[in-house]
């Protein structure tokens, strides 16, 4: 499927919309609800087994996911910023819980993500911040903003251990 062409039309997430997806070991989506497939404009058909990163907006830094990938691995739940692309080419930001499920002997079950709104002062942060990462990633490589990123964090007194009450706090 070719990608959808951004367009600055931002879709409405409203605070009692939950978003919620599954992914397999390789984010591969195994199921999503109706909200999910109403705000991001394509259907069940589309999305099942296609990666996640059909979501993926141009103006994400790529640190993002390497942090969130890197969390999944060893097993921790990640909070973070999102601005994913609609298939007709809008936008949506959101905050994402993104966790692992496992089956009752501990083995791997699937990756679970829950997206809510975020409000207008995290929108305007965030945004401002992910532009700055984008483009030290551009300029210098992912590991320049991974640097960026810890320097946001320890700007505002937080570290990796405080990133997930940090981002839900950022939302109020
Ligand atoms: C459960 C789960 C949910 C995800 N949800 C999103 C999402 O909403 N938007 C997004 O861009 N990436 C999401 N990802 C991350 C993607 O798997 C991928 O890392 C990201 O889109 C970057 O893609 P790329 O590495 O191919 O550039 C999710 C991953 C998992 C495991």
């Amino acid at each position: 499927m070719q990608k959808p062409t951004p367009t600055d039309v931002e879709h409405e997430v409203k605070s009692v919309d939950m978003i919620v997806s599954k992914g397999d070991a390789e984010g591969n989506i195994t199921y999503t609800n109706p909200i999910f497939m109403k705000i991001s404009g394509y259907t069940q058909g589309e999305l099942l087994d296609q990666p996640h990163s059909i979501l993926r907006h141009p103006d994400m830094p790529k640190v993002i996911f390497k942090y969130l990938w890197e969390n999944l691995q060893e097993g921790k739940e990640v909070y973070a910023y999102v601005k994913n692309l609609c298939k007709d080419g809008g936008y949506y930001w959101i905050l994402a819980q993104v966790r692992v499920a496992k089956n009752p002997d501990g083995s791997f079950r699937n990756y679970v993500s829950t997206r809510k709104n975020i409000t207008e002062n995290a929108k305007k942060s965030i945004s401002e911040l992910y532009a700055k990462l984008l483009e030290v990633e551009k300029a210098e490589g992912v590991e320049a903003s991974e640097k960026a990123l810890m320097d946001f964090l320890a700007e505002n007194g937080q570290s990796k251990e405080t990133f997930n009450s940090f981002m839900q706090a950022l939302n109020k």
